[in-house]
C-alpha cells in the first residue's frame, strides 16, 4: 500500500498480514489479520519506527522508497525486540548499514541475541531525546508492556506517540487506517479486546503504570503497531486500555461467560438451562463451546466479565480436556477474581468437579454453587438449574 501521512512528515509505512494464522504461534487471526504498522518521520533527519514482520519485504521497502532513498535514512528506533515488529531488520541493516539503531538498554542485548547486529546500536535512556530537525523523539521506557525492553516514543512537535504493542489490535486495515475514516469500528474495538486478553493482559499493573506516566504527554495521535491510528480520539483507546487493565484486580464487568464442553450432551443440557436461567436475570451471557471455538476468543470475554460458568463432564477423574485447556491458559493469563459456578455429568465416581476446586483456588475464583450430577440431567434437576442460574445472574448484577 502506498505510504499514508499521518501528520507533516510523519508516514504510515505498515504492511497488511493476510497469511499468518496463527499470531505469535497461537492466537487465530485467519479471518481477521493483523496489521504490522510502521512509521517513516521525515525532517533533516530521517527515522523509522518499528519495522514488520519478516514478510511483504518488497513491498515495504518499496514504501520507504517512495519518501527517502535508503541511504538517507539516519535512525531506526526499535521500541519493541518482538519479531512482529524486527522481522526486517536484518535486511533494512544491509540496505542501510550506516542508520544508527535506538533501542533501550535492555533491548541492546537482544539486537544482538536475535540477529547478531552489535554496529551501530545506540542505547537510549528513559526520557532521553534525540532532535531529527523541527522534529523531536522522546522516549520512554515501557517495561512489560509487553516484554521487558519495551518503550514507546513521542514526537514532541506532532503530538504524535508510537505506542508499539500499547492500544494496538488484531484486525488488518482495511483501507481506512484512521478511527475517524473507519467504517469497522466495532470490529476493531472487539479485536482490541481479544488481543488484550490473548497478549497483553497478564502484564495489566504495567500497562496502567505506563498510562500514568505517559499522562502529562499532550497527544493528538496514537499510532500503535497494530492496528487503527488514533487521531480523531486517542483518548478512546486509552481508556479502553485503562478499563481492560483494572479488570485484573476488579474480575471485570457485569456480565457472564459460560464456558462448556460436552462428550454425549449430558452436561449441555444442563448448561442450556442454566444459561436460561441467568439470561432471565438481565444480564449478559455470551456462551462458548470450547470443544469449537478458540481459547482466544473465549479469554476475551472470561477478561471482560465478572461471573464464569463451567460446564465440564468429568473425563478421566477430571475435567473435559477442552475446558480445561481454556482455564490453564485463563490461569498463565492472571484472570483472577471471578465468580463461579460449576455444573457437570459423571459416570461412576466423578473428578471434573475436584479439579476445577483446585483450579478455582489457584485462580482465585469465588465458587458461588456447583452441580455435578450422575448420567443425564432429570426433569426436577432442570428446573433446579434454571433457578440456580438466575440466583447466579442475580448475584453477579447485584455484586456491583
Ligand atoms: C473417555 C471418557 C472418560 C470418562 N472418564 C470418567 C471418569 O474418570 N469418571 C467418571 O465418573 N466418569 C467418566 N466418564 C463418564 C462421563 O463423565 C459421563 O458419561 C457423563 O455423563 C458425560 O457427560 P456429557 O454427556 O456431558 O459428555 C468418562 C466418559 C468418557 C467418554
Ligand atoms: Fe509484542
Ligand atoms: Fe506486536
Amino acid at each position: 500500500m502506498p505510504p499514508i501521512e499521518i501528520r507533516p512528515g510523519i508516514f504510515w509505512i505498515g504492511v497488511n498480514d493476510h497469511t499468518t494464522d496463527l499470531f505469535e504461534g497461537l492466537w487465530p487471526i485467519t479471518q481477521e489479520g493483523v496489521s504490522y504498522n510502521s512509521y517513516l518521520i521525515v525532517d533533516d533527519k530521517k527515522a523509522i519506527i518499528d519495522l514488520a514482520k519478516s514478510l511483504k519485504v518488497d513491498e515495504y521497502l518499496a514504501q520507504v522508497g517512495e519518501r527517502i532513498a535508503l541511504h538517507e535514512l539516519d535512525y531506526i528506533v526499535l521500541n519493541h525486540m518482538e519479531p512482529d515488529h524486527t522481522g526486517i531488520l536484518r535486511v533494512l541493516r544491509k540496505l542501510a548499514p550506516q542508520a544508527v539503531i535506538l533501542c533501550s538498554p535492555q533491548a541492546k542485548e537482544m539486537v544482538t541475541a536475535f540477529y547478531g547486529i552489535t554496529e551501530n546500536v545506540r542505547v537510549v535512556q528513559d526520557g532521553e531525546e534525540v532532535k531529527l530537525g523541527g522534529k523531536k523523539l522522546v522516549f520512554f521506557l515501557t517495561p512489560m508492556v509487553h516484554w521487558p525492553e519495551t518503550m514507546v516514543t513521542y514526537e514532541e512537535e506532532s503530538k504524535v506517540l508510537f505506542s508499539c504493542d500499547a492500544f494496538g489490535g488484531y484486525g488488518a486495515l482495511q483501507g481506512a487506517i484512521f478511527d475517524d475514516e473507519c467504517s469497522q469500528f466495532d470490529f476493531y474495538l472487539r479485536e482490541s479486546l481479544r488481543y488484550f486478553a490473548n497478549i497483553v493482559a497478564k502484564y495489566s499493573p504495567m500497562v496502567l503504570r505506563a498510562i500514568d506516566k505517559l499522562s502529562s504527554l499532550q497527544i493528538s495521535v496514537i499510532a500503535p503497531s497494530h492496528g487503527l491510528i488514533w487521531r480523531k480520539r486517542p483518548e478512546h483507546i486509552v481508556e479502553r486500555y485503562r478499563t481492560w487493565s483494572q479488570y485484573a484486580e476488579s474480575g471485570g464487568e457485569k456480565g457472564v461467560t459460560v464456558l462448556y464442553g460436552s462428550m454425549y450432551g449430558n452436561t449441555e443440557v444442563v448448561v442450556d438451562a442454566l444459561a436460561q436461567g441467568i439470561a432471565a436475570s438481565g444480564i449478559p451471557v455470551d456462551m462458548y463451546d470450547a470443544r469449537r471455538i478458540h481459547a482466544s476468543y473465549i479469554l476475551a470475554s472470561l477478561w471482560e466479565k465478572k461471573g464464569v460458568v463451567i460446564g465440564a463432564p468429568t473425563y478421566e477423574a477430571g475435567l473435559f480436556p477442552p475446558v480445561a485447556h481454556v482455564l490453564d491458559l485463563a490461569l498463565r493469563k492472571n484472570m483472577k477474581h471471578k465468580k463461579m459456578l460449576y455444573l457437570g455429568s459423571f459416570g461412576w465416581s466423578g473428578g471434573a468437579k475436584r479439579e476445577l476446586e483446585r483450579l478455582a483456588r489457584e485462580l482465585d475464583w469465588e465458587i458461588v454453587s456447583t452441580f455435578e450430577f450422575r448420567g443425564g440431567g432429570k426433569r426436577e434437576d432442570i428446573e433446579t438449574v434454571r433457578k440456580l442460574g438466575e440466583e447466579f445472574g442475580r448475584l453477579v448484577r447485584g455484586s456491583f
